[in-house]
């Protein structure tokens, strides 16, 4: 028995690569979340677009307090360990009836980190469903990196349109179906795509993604990270500090920051240059 996972699930999480469902929110809470969220959308005039997509936990405290969620960080400590980087978070939106999808792919192909030790916790905001596109997964995939292509698809909801060149046999794929308040955990590299939201409601998730303390960045310049959980003594991250207010000036300043040196991580080899 772990922190929050049985060994059973921590056993199959190993085994396939993901576990779910992990009940973190309660359905009220999730609403509070959504509210939240499209409370911010309302003042920036629509969904979040550019730097906003990535850290948005830099600019909002009510994300701050999510990924130091306990009932997150004891499940993401049972299978990552007691001492913990919050690296990266980014909402995966569809709209309602949007064509928007996520192609085939392992996450670490672009990130640079120096292990795959990485785990994602996708926390639903609204339930996740193969009617509004839920994430797919191919149970055991994350045992091998594959080669992968850029398509920059404009429907593509990933960074470069990102996907897997060789064959996917997708008869082998499995549904992460969560209601909202549920989260799913996933390894770094586990292949994963979606499809398209054609229901009469939005299907939002919040994606964390966590490392442990003793992994780099080998992709480019010096990264930066959030201590969640425990101690950090390798210090190959600089460390980043939690909003005290939403869209506080300083913080959007040190964001700016930080959202161009992640862009230069992740398009590197490319001629993109800015989210
Ligand atoms: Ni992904």
């Amino acid at each position: 028995m772990g922190k929050r996972l049985s060994r059973a699930a921590i056993e199959e999480y190993r085994r396939d690569g993901y576990y779910f469902p992990v009940s973190v929110l309660s359905a009220g809470e999730a609403r509070e979340y959504r509210e939240r969220l499209e409370l911010i959308e309302r003042d920036l005039g629509g969904p979040l677009r550019g730097v906003y997509r990535i850290k948005p936990h830099l600019l909002l405290t009510w994300l701050a307090e999510l990924v130091r969620h306990p009932a997150i960080l004891d499940a993401v400590e049972d299978v990552i360990g007691p001492d913990i980087l919050c690296w990266n978070t980014s909402f995966f939106t569809k709209e309602a009836r949007s064509p928007g999808f996520v192609s085939w792919h392992q996450d670490a192909t672009y990130w640079g980190l120096s292990e795959p030790d990485v785990v994602t916790a996708w926390v639903a905001f609204t339930e996740s469903t193969p009617a509004n596109g839920n994430m797919r997964v191919i149970p055991g995939s994350h045992r091998t990196q594959v080669p992968h292509v850029d398509t920059f698809h404009p429907d593509n909801l990933l960074s470069r349109g990102q996907e897997i060149s060789v064959e996917v046999d997708e008869s082998q794929a499995a549904d992460i179906v969560l209601q909202p308040g549920e989260m799913s955990l996933h390894h770094v590299l586990m292949v994963h795509g979606s499809g398209a939201n054609p229901s009469a409601d939005r299907r939002i998730g919040f994606a964390i993604r966590y490392i442990p303390t003793r992994l780099r960045q080998t992709g480019g310049p010096r990264d930066s990270a959030t201590l969640v959980r425990g101690a950090d003594t390798y210090g190959h991250f600089e460390p980043e500090p939690r909003p005290e207010t939403d869209l506080d000036p300083a913080m959007l300043a040190l964001h700016a920051e930080i959202s161009d040196r992640q862009a230069r991580i992740l398009y590197r080899g490319t001629e993109k240059t800015s989210f």
